[in-house]
């Protein structure tokens, strides 16, 4: 298995981690009881970055390259960056109406807990979809070098100070993501 593809697995791992403690948030919610705001925002925080920032674009890099090899691929996965860019509209919104929660906002809580639960339905599903489908499209059509010239894309995206930046913050956050599950809830 490609390296590539053996990290964006392993960060799928993480991502359905993660959306089981959401969904508990959304459980809690649901259930009338105060969901833990830190971790909340903490997830929200996580999902309305890492993916776009990084896990996207790894993955539209592979995808870019395999629909120039395979008609079959391209009819199979149409089309995976519009799916990327939902996603990402997903998170934002459902992370505004907890900011508005916050501040005191009178949003229904069915309204809320429905884009939470939309947002974590759609990131498993899509997820479903690259794990079974896209993944190993991938590896069938790609070539060596291929994987080569997308491993050094992502190596000289990583070395980029800014990006390294924000992706050295979002490790933070899912350090606290990490502290904060572990600890009892209230
Ligand atoms: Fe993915």
């Amino acid at each position: 298995m490609s390296k590539i593809i053996e990290t964006l697995k392993l960060e799928h791992r993480l991502f359905r981690r993660y959306l089981d403690l959401f969904d508990q948030e959304m459980k809690a919610f649901e259930a009338g009881r105060s969901p833990r705001y830190e971790l909340l925002e903490a997830l929200l925080d996580y999902f309305t970055t890492f993916p776009d920032e990084w896990h996207h674009r790894k993955e539209d890099l592979v995808y870019d390259v395999m629909v120039t090899r395979s008609d079959v691929a391209r009819s199979a996965l149409y089309d995976l960056r519009i799916e990327h860019e939902r996603l990402g509209a997903g998170a934002k919104k459902f992370g505004e109406h907890i900011s508005d929660l916050r501040l005191g906002s009178d949003l229904p809580m069915n309204v809320i807990v429905e884009a939470g639960k939309t947002y974590s339905r759609l990131l498993r599903r899509h997820m479903v979809k690259e794990d079974d489908v896209f993944f190993p499209m991938a590896e069938r059509y790609l070539t060596l070098q291929d994987w080569r010239d997308i491993e050094q894309t992502v190596q000289s995206s990583r070395n980029d100070p800014e990006l390294s930046a924000r992706l050295d913050r979002i490790d933070g956050v899912a350090g606290s993501i990490e502290s904060i599950a572990s600890s009892e809830r209230y």
